[in-house]
């Protein structure tokens, strides 16, 4: 395949300032592609009320990835949006996998010391996107009264669980260290938890030289913000996984930093890319948001597609870019140096 389709949904707040800059570096890398915005957010939930109607999500469909900026402002009822658009998209295009990686590139300040992360900081979280507490399994009873009822009702399946994480088994398997750790807390959910502990016990015996390991989610915390080095792959819930990646990322340099990919990996629908940071709304506008990691989530986005090499040259792009950063630079002098190394 020479043109790609790739839909772009910039977004709300500094979502639409990111993304151009991470298709001037799409641009300057030579790939081929085609490219439609679609306008879904806060403006259009303003202006016509919709949130993501069916034929957007059809004519998703028919691309080879999707772009993404931010989704959320704080105009719109907290929920309308993320519930209305990010949340459907994952869930109507299968993202089981939303992949995280968290690398410390040289020459970027982690806030742990240079004797931690002399040990190494590179490890990627699977975080499972279909399920969990986010599918909106839950209601509220007398609401508003003393004796109001919330209730959240995380799903996992075993349908879902396995998929994931055999998915994250084949990338411990495709990494150097071969490593896998299981982060839940089934101490305490015990249904739930159980069920994602048998399936990495069972899937396990299909990769036996991938080694194995289990963190409660609490504990997690502790050695991700103190000995990240212990981790390679992680693989987690979808709410598990929202919490550890915010922190994964502030360990790696910050959010400005950190990619993700939403990803379906039967390609029956196309993927994702999106920064892991939100629309940022106090900085928007001003041409002070860090368009590092939606750059980064371009070349998660050709590694997708299959152009290794090219994703390859826009990271070293960016690594090579934050080595030398020095005196604070505007959004789009960050994407004209990194898109200018290519
Ligand atoms: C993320 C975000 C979303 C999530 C929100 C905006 C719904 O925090 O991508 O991590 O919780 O998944
Ligand atoms: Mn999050």
């Amino acid at each position: 395949q020479t043109t790609f389709d790739i839909a772009v949904l910039g977004g709300d707040g500094i979502g639409p300032e990111v993304v151009a800059e991470g298709l001037k570096v799409l641009a300057a890398t030579g790939v081929d592609v085609r490219t439609t915005e679609y306008d879904l957010g806060a403006a259009r939930w303003h202006r016509t009320g919709e949130t993501l109607p069916d034929s957007v999500v059809e004519e998703l469909r028919g691309h080879d990835g999707i772009l993404l900026g931010a989704i959320g402002d704080p105009t719109v009822p907290s929920g309308v949006l993320e519930r209305g658009v990010l949340l459907p998209l994952r869930f109507a295009l299968d993202h089981y996998v939303n992949l995280r990686p968290a690398k410390l590139f040289p020459g970027v300040t982690s806030p742990l010391s240079t004797e931690v992360t002399d040990k190494g900081l590179d490890f990627v979280v699977v975080r499972e996107g279909t399920e969990g507490p986010y599918v909106g399994n839950g209601g509220a009873l007398r609401v508003g009264t003393p004796h109001e009822i919330a209730t959240e009702v995380s799903v996992n399946t075993r349908f879902g669980v396995e998929r994931v994480v055999r998915d994250a088994f084949a990338r411990a398997q495709g990494r150097p260290r071969k490593h896998l750790t299981l982060v839940h807390k089934h101490n305490v959910l015990v249904h739930a938890g159980h069920l994602w502990r048998r399936t990495v016990e069972e899937v396990g015996a299909e990769f036996p030289d991938v080694e194995t390991a289990y963190q409660h989610v609490d504990a997690a915390t502790i050695f991700l913000a103190t000995d990240p080095a212990r981790f390679d792959v992680i693989v987690t819930d979808n709410l598990f996984g929202d919490i550890i990646t915010d922190i994964a990322a502030a360990v790696a340099g910050g959010i400005g930093l950190a990619a993700s990919g939403n990803i379906n990996p039967t390609r029956e629908a196309p993927s994702m890319f999106e920064p892991v940071h939100g629309s940022a709304p106090d900085i928007a506008g001003q041409g002070k948001a860090d368009p590092t990691a939606a750059i980064l989530s371009v070349a998660m986005l050709l590694d997708h597609l299959g152009r290794t090499e090219d994703a390859q040259r826009v990271e070293s792009a960016v690594a090579a870019d934050l080595a030398e950063r020095s005196a604070e630079r505007s959004t789009s002098a960050i994407g004209d140096a990194v898109a200018a190394r290519l």
